[in-house]
């Protein structure tokens, strides 16, 4: 049910990448980093209809390291991975400058909970399947870098969901680029099938708000 292939998107990611005239790594003009708001919607507050998720809010060390890892190819390159497929080519675009620039920016963008969309989870159940993720991801799920790991609060229920099944089915998370995935592969174990991944992130919508 959140899995979608939107060719309008895809689309547009070729007219992108087309109207830079740049390959990978090659220099380009500078680009208008506004395009991120396409897919991210407004002022970085995420797009469901895209899946982009939320940018505003998120910590700069953990935006950075995703825009290197996508644009190494660590991420975002799995032919099943439909939503990280549209991503990894805006970042491959992208030099260390403008990297650095887009971090830079979007730090200025207020955070704002995202609403949760999902109804039909068990929170209870989800609060106890959340316990096995407190040591990375903190019991208000506020992220933890010395863990590495990011906040999960406030970000998109959809995106959640999606990068869960990701990793548990090694869509992200098993690519030998993406070391710091490879440990979250192993934590969905605990998570037996679709409607343990809607319970934890149910639980999830009820912190830090
Ligand atoms: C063509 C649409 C599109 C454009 C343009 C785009 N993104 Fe994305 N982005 C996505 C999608 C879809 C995802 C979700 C990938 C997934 O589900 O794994 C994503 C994921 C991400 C993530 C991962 C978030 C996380 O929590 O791990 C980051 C970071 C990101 N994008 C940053 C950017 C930035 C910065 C720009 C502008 C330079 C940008 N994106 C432009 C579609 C796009
Ligand atoms: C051993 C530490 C650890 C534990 C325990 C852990 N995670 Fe993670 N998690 C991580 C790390 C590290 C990342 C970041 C991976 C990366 O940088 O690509 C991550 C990323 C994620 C993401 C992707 C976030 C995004 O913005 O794309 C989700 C969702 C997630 N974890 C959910 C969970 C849930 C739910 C649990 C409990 C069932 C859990 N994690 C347990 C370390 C952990």
């Amino acid at each position: 049910m959140f899995r979608k292939v939107i060719p309008v998107v895809l689309a547009f990611s070729v007219a992108v990448i087309a109207s830079m005239g740049a390959s990978a790594a090659e220099p380009h003009e500078p680009v208008d980093h506004r395009f991120c708001f396409t897919c991210h919607g407004t002022d970085g507050m995420g797009s469901e209809g895209i899946q982009g998720p939320r940018l505003a809010g998120m910590e700069s060390w953990y935006l950075k390291r995703q825009l290197e890892l996508f644009r190494a190819g660590g991420r975002g390159v799995h032919p099943m991975d439909f939503e990280g497929m549209e991503m990894q080519p805006m970042a491959a675009i992208l030099t260390d400058e403008e990297i650095d620039d887009i971090v830079q920016w979007a730090s200025t963008w207020e955070y704002v909970p995202a609403e949760p969309t999902i109804t039909d989870g068990n929170v209870e159940h989800g609060e106890q399947l959340y316990r096995a993720c407190v040591m990375c991801h903190g019991d208000e799920a506020q992220g933890n870098q010395a863990m590495n790991a990011p906040a999960l609060q406030g970000q998109n229920d959809w995106y959640l969901v999606t990068q869960l099944k990701n990793f548990k089915a090694g869509y992200r998370g098993a690519n030998p680029l993406d070391t710091f995935g490879a440990p979250m592969r192993a934590m969905t174990s605990g998570l037996a099938n679709e409607q343990d991944i809607i319970d934890v992130v149910s639980y999830i919508n009820t912190l830090g708000r």
